[in-house]
């Protein structure tokens, strides 16, 4: 065990992988903005309106609309959908706290559907059965950058008469069948914050084909105004969600280069899948299921105690972290074990009485908080192959010393 890193041994992977990227294209950009003293751009025109339609044309979507980060644009989809108090949507227990909290804030009831084990995302085949006269929506969140079951999803939304919000926050440039995530269901959520594969620090985009919901989701996130209405005329409830041209330029300069990165990434996620997939106790998650190009946000893979002498998942990513693996445990525990949800601190929102999430038991999801998963970070899958082969060598001496 000496010979560990984490016991003061020689790290396996020496870079300092970092994030973000940038150079100096995205700092004559930033500067340009900040000398032509156009830092905002109330009418959401100039360079936001600019960038809105490079990510519009890179979705392959009619409609691109920034905001100020990927919860307000869940938030401003589900609205715009035109939920009412009580009505259902059905989130996945494992993704982060706002793809159900934006759902309490809309007054409406989140309804936890279990993920799938080969892939972590919302299982398919659970969702007909979660649903009830007062479901209304339902938000796939491609988990990871790994894309959900489509087809499956709108198929079981158009018999029941669903909206179907994709959650796209970690699924930039990624693609189901060929289509780029966040353009497939009625409006595809994405995030800009900081670790996010397209960032500018904070920031959000929505993306839809519809009409009707783009003209309300506009009006949501510029304070109510309408198309051609007066400065000081609101017809909706919305606030000032509003992003600056600062972000603009550094998410237009930002997205020449995704495409480029996605491909690494997924193509490093693709090797490192041969390489783990060779350790005993070590199990990638599966790819395919309409995945056609994966985002690699987080890279898991499932952790077997077992065959590690019984070293729990918490101390092994510790270890593989001190290795110099850019990795972390992920999620301690399901979203309905917050105490948001269990002990139900919802505050002013309108949620029914009865609502009772002590008894949700989502086992895949409880599986892979508690047990199984380990998350390598994006900017890691930016590495060379070598770096992967580091990766999977980290995880090989971990084992050889644990097992000794
Ligand atoms: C799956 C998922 N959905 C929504 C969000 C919310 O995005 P933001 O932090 O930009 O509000 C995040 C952010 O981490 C996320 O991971």
């Amino acid at each position: 065990m000496k010979n560990l890193a984490i016991n003061g041994g020689a790290k396996t992977v020496e870079r300092d992988f970092k994030w973000p990227l940038f150079d100096e294209t995205d700092v004559q950009m930033v500067t340009d903005i900040v000398r032509s003293g156009q830092w905002g751009n109330p009418d959401c025109g100039g360079e936001v309106e600019k960038f809105e339609q490079e990510f519009a044309s890179f979705c392959g979507t009619k409609y691109a609309l920034a905001c100020v980060n990927g919860s307000v644009a869940l938030r401003l989809a589900l609205i715009a959908c035109g939920v009412k108090p009580g009505d259902e949507v059905l989130v996945p227990p494992y993704t982060f706290i706002a793809t159900a909290s934006i759902v309490i804030e809309a007054n409406c009831v989140p309804v936890f559907v279990d993920i799938d084990p080969r892939t972590y995302n919302m299982d398919a085949s659970k969702i007909e059965a979660a649903i009830t006269p007062k479901t209304r929506a339902i938000i796939p969140v491609h988990f990871a950058g790994q894309a959900c079951e489509m087809d499956e999803i709108l198929a079981i939304a158009k018999k029941y008469g669903l909206r179907v919000i994709e959650d796209a926050c970690h699924g930039h440039g990624a693609e189901y069948k060929g289509k780029k995530l966040g353009s497939i269901g009625d409006a595809g959520c994405f995030s800009f914050q900081s670790s996010k594969n397209l960032t500018s620090g904070e920031g959000g985009m929505v993306v839809t084909n519809d009409d009707a919901l783009c003209e309300m989701m506009n009006s949501l996130r510029n304070v109510g105004r309408v198309e051609g209405g007066a400065w000081y005329e609101h017809h909706h409830a919305g606030c000032n969600y509003r992003i600056t041209q600062l972000q603009a330029v550094l998410l237009s300069s930002q997205l020449k280069r995704l495409e480029a990165q996605t491909l690494t990434r997924h193509e490093n996620g693709g090797y490192l899948n041969e390489l783990l997939s060779e350790i005993e106790g070590i199990t990638p998650l599966s790819r395919g299921l309409g995945e056609t190009r994966h985002s690699y946000h987080i890279y898991i893979f499932k952790y077997d105690k077992e065959k590690f002498n019984g070293l729990s998942k918490v101390q092994f990513s510790k270890m593989l972290a001190a290795e110099g693996v850019p990795c972390f445990m992920g999620y301690p525990e399901p979203l309905y074990r917050q105490p948001l949800f269990q002990k139900k601190n919802f505050m002013c929102y309108a949620i029914p009485v009865g609502t009772d999430y002590t008894n949700v038991h989502c086992p895949v999801t409880e599986r892979a908080c508690y047990e199984e998963a380990v998350w390598i970070m994006q900017h890691a899958m930016l590495g060379t192959r070598q770096e992967m082969e580091l990766f999977a060598s980290a995880i090989k001496k971990i084992k050889k010393a644990i097992m000794e």
